[in-house]
């Protein structure tokens, strides 16, 4: 597996990038939440050095299956959302493609009236995206492959690998 972005790094980001979190919201509550299933390590790793009252909550969004690069109907699932009213949100996900995800998303957390929202994302794919998205917190930015680990999947598997990796079976279906 070619690796793409090792753990250290991965680790090494996540610490300053939840330093400039934790420097950007002082003491104001936070409410972090995850988009299932991918954000679920960045997730656990950030809030850990989150120095800041929060609140974890989770969404779920689906609009991708195995290693299809079009998106279908995003489908958000309410359910799951605390109260995010008057709140400050932040919004996490494992990779920025599209950029349709986290837009929708946006659009519908606003709509439930928070007092704030950013966005953050560990991974942003270069020439990927389609509707206009500026993430807050970026971790980093990668070529257009289909990569897993850290959160990212392939049919539910490689998940929990420490590091993000290009699949070498799959790195031609990218357009
Ligand atoms: P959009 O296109 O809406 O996509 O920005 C965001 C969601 O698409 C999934 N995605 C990937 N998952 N490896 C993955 O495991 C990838 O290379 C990849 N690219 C997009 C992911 O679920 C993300 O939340």
């Amino acid at each position: 597996m070619n690796i793409l972005i090792s753990a250290e790094r991965i680790q090494e980001r996540v610490r300053t990038m939840a330093a400039e979190i934790s420097a950007d919201y002082r003491d104001r509550p936070l409410t972090i939440l995850g988009v299932l299933t991918g954000s679920l390590m960045f997730l656990a790793d950030l809030v850990r050095h989150l120095d800041l009252p929060i609140r974890i909550g989770l969404v779920q969004a689906s609009s991708y299956r195995g290693a299809a690069t079009t998106p279908g109907e995003l489908r958000i699932h309410p359910e799951l959302l605390p109260d995010v009213r008057n709140r400050h949100v932040l919004l996490l996900d494992d990779i920025l493609d599209t950029g349709r995800t986290l837009s929708r998303l946006a659009e519908h957390l606003r709509s439930l009236e928070v007092a704030s929202l950013r966005i953050a994302v560990l991974c942003r794919k270069i020439g990927r995206q389609e509707v206009p998205l500026e993430p807050d917190y970026q971790g980093f930015e990668i070529p257009n492959e289909f990569v897993v680990g850290y959160g990212l999947d392939y049919n539910d598997e490689y998940r929990h690998l420490p590091f993000v990796a290009v699949l070498p079976q799959i790195e031609s279906t990218q357009d």
